[in-house]
């Protein structure tokens, strides 16, 4: 199997009123180019920490990622902060990220932020309208993001990540703030790019339709202990 992303014994936990609460316990998972993964569970199964691990945001207690030819131990660190710059690296030019906040530059209008993603990842900036008009929201290029609603400003998010042309997409709840047909459209384009790039997706949802059209499912409120 051509392994994008590989994830071994990953374990976390966080402190809530002085008491350690485990998020992800020995938690295991194997990416192929090309594969999609749906990530589901009750809300603070750990979706989202499992999403920001597996880019670098958050770091386990326990456990080792390996992806895109990079490997990532917790239990050896690296000197001089390598372990950090090789994760902004990747998140740079091979895995595009998206969040349930959108994470746009407020100075920039629309169309700036996606060609800013293009040239970061090393890219022209010739086609990034078009990501905006893939979306539906071309005609908000020139806007800038606290000019635009909540879901607008998600699609925004999920053109810069297209427009980076990324190995790996991380996507959380990409369609959380959308109607209906308007996710439809989104997802559609989402399935696409993946198709005709051959990218890893990941994505966290509460949409079991969404689930369903990935190719492995990974239910974190129902996951058996390992
Ligand atoms: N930085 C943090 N400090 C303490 N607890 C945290 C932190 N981040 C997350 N948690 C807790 O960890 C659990 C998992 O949170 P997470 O955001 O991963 O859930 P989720 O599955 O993404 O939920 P949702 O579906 O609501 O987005 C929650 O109980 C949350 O309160
Ligand atoms: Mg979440």
């Amino acid at each position: 199997m051509d392994s994008l992303l590989s994830a071994r014994g990953l374990n976390k936990q966080f402190v809530s009123g002085g008491e350690p609460v485990s998020v992800l316990t020995d938690l295991s998972l194997e990416l192929a180019r090309g594969e999609s993964l749906a990530l589901t569970g009750r809300s603070g199964s750990g979706k989202s920490t499992l999403l920001n691990i597996l880019c670098g945001l958050e770091t386990p207690d326990a456990g080792r990622v390996e992806v895109l030819g990079e490997s990532f131990d917790s239990q050896r660190p690296e000197a001089g902060g390598k372990t950090g710059t090789r994760w902004g690296n990747l998140r740079r030019q091979q895995i595009g990220v998206v969040f349930q906040e959108a994470n746009l530059m407020p100075a920039l209008s629309l169309l700036d932020n996606v060609r800013l993603r293009a040239r970061l990842a090393g890219h022209e900036q010739r086609n990034c309208q078009d990501w905006l008009e893939r979306l539906g929201i071309g005609e908000l290029a020139a806007r800038y993001p606290d000019q635009i609603s909540g879901g607008q400003r998600q699609r925004a998010a999920l053109a810069m990540v297209f427009a980076m042309k990324p190995a790996l997409i991380l996507a959380d709840e990409p369609t959380g703030s959308l109607d209906r047909h308007t996710a439809g459209a989104v997802i559609g384009q989402l399935f696409e790019l993946q198709a005709r790039h051959g990218c890893g997706l990941i994505l966290a949802t509460h949409d079991p339709e969404l689930a369903a059209r990935c190719s492995q499912h990974l239910d974190l409120g129902h996951r058996p202990e390992v």
